[in-house]
């Protein structure tokens, strides 16, 4: 009988180790392959934001991580470019970002209008649906965006609504949606309504001034063109929209509660509100960081160059891709796939023998799609030679 002794105090315990190994003791530690992720998110991250996660494990009451969240607080402002209210982030992903402006905003009963033109944005058309608002809801196409002259005749229409939400950047159709356009509009019409605007795809990959813009609530997620690790939702909320969180006694989740978030993030002294995934913190914190040193009009350069010179790659090869060109993301290229052709057995193959992983359709409305990302490290000329090389590979008549 084997025994391991340990102290507990000025205690000595001793505890039996089985003579017999447990089965699960054969379990391999798990090593996944290295991949190419060129698809929707997440997309590989900088060596240095993987070793942040090896920095020494403190608690998130500890007065220093306090001080770094101030510090982290205000690079999510910057790339958000708010000064106004509050940003911070969630320890969650980015669908957690999305629900909470909804939770924290909007009243059931509350009248709201969405546009929706894709999965995401019929994502949020659902959250409002079971928040129990009464939802307006505008829809287009995949492959398009729906008008603003559509968004903003909605809103006249109903001058009670207390929220516009859009989608800036559809994943699933890779359509930019001209928001700061609406956001100017709106704050011209003089409404006091909201503008909501989902930034998953978006951040740090193309211009974002909500301050400027207008733009009351803004979410995102780690994993894309910030490049950090998946799993936290940077979230930015301005003053006015503060002063309306939980009005008229409105019910909000506790752990979504977004003034509960704020005394934890930015007042002090601060107060509990749960525990934070810390290691995740730092590695975000060090995507953030990286992402500043580089320059935001620096990063958002390189994106536009990727998803340019990615896109006519495609074109050159017979491929239509699913939105016009004037609505075309950089970083995330929605490509059709040719009648005839598989998409699900192409991406398998550049999977399993290539090690690139790209997106498909998302949802079953999607038309038959590949989604390639150019997000964060993956924004490069070099990453599109490759991803186009193994299509040559796998595709030598490219569509025909
Ligand atoms: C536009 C958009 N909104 C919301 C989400 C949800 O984010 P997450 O998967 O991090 O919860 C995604 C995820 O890809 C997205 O692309």
């Amino acid at each position: 009988m084997e025994l391991a002794t340990y102290h507990a105090g000025n205690q000595r315990m001793e505890i039996v180790l089985s003579a017999t190994a447990p089965e699960h003791a054969t379990i391999e530690s798990f090593q996944p392959p290295t991949r190419l992720l060129a698809g929707p998110g997440p997309s590989n991250v900088d060596p240095r934001v993987l070793e942040a996660m090896r920095k020494p494990l403190i608690s998130h009451l500890d007065p220093v991580f306090w001080e770094r969240l101030l510090v982290m607080a205000e690079m999510i402002g910057t790339v958000y470019g708010r000064t106004d209210g509050a940003s911070f982030c969630l320890s969650q992903s980015g669908t957690s970002g999305m629900e909470a402006g909804i939770l924290n905003l909007v009243a059931p009963g509350d009248t709201v209008v969405a546009a929706s033109a894709g999965f995401f944005g019929n994502r949020i058309l659902e959250m409002l649906r079971r928040r129990g608002a009464k939802v307006v809801e505008l829809t287009a196409p995949f492959g398009q965006h729906v008008p603003n002259d559509q968004i903003l005749d909605a809103l006249a229409q109903n001058p009670n609504a207390v929220m516009v939400c859009v989608v800036y950047a559809e994943t699933s159709t890779g359509v930019a949606h001209p928001l700061q356009e609406l956001g100017e509009a709106m704050r011209a019409s003089g409404t006091d309504a909201l503008l909501y605007a989902d930034c998953v795809t978006a951040i740090g990959g193309m211009p974002i001034e909500l301050d400027a813009w207008g733009v009351d609530y803004a979410y995102a997620c780690s994993q894309k063109c910030i490049a950090a690790p998946p799993g936290l939702s940077p979230v930015s909320i301005s003053s006015r929209a503060i002063e309306r969180i939980g009005r008229d006694g409105m019910q909000v989740p506790y752990s979504l509660d977004l003034a509960e978030h704020i005394k934890y993030w930015i007042d002090r002294p601060m107060t509990y509100h749960h525990t934070t995934p810390n290691l995740s913190y730092y590695a975000l914190d060090e995507a953030l960081r990286l992402s500043l040193e580089e320059g935001l009009d620096v990063r958002y350069a390189r994106h536009a160059d990727a998803g340019a010179y990615v896109q006519a790659g495609f074109r050159e090869r017979g491929f239509d891709l699913l939105p016009a060109a004037s609505d075309q993301l950089a970083q995330l290229t929605a490509v059709r796939v040719p009648e005839g052709i598989d998409g699900k057995a192409i991406q398998g193959i550049l999977l399993n023998t290539h090690n690139i992983e790209v997106g498909g359709g998302l949802g079953p409305l999607s038309p038959p799609i590949w989604r390639i990302g150019m997000m964060g490290v993956n924004a490069n000329r070099e990453t599109a030679d490759r991803v186009l090389a193994a299509f040559d590979t796998v595709l030598p008549n490219g569509a025909h």
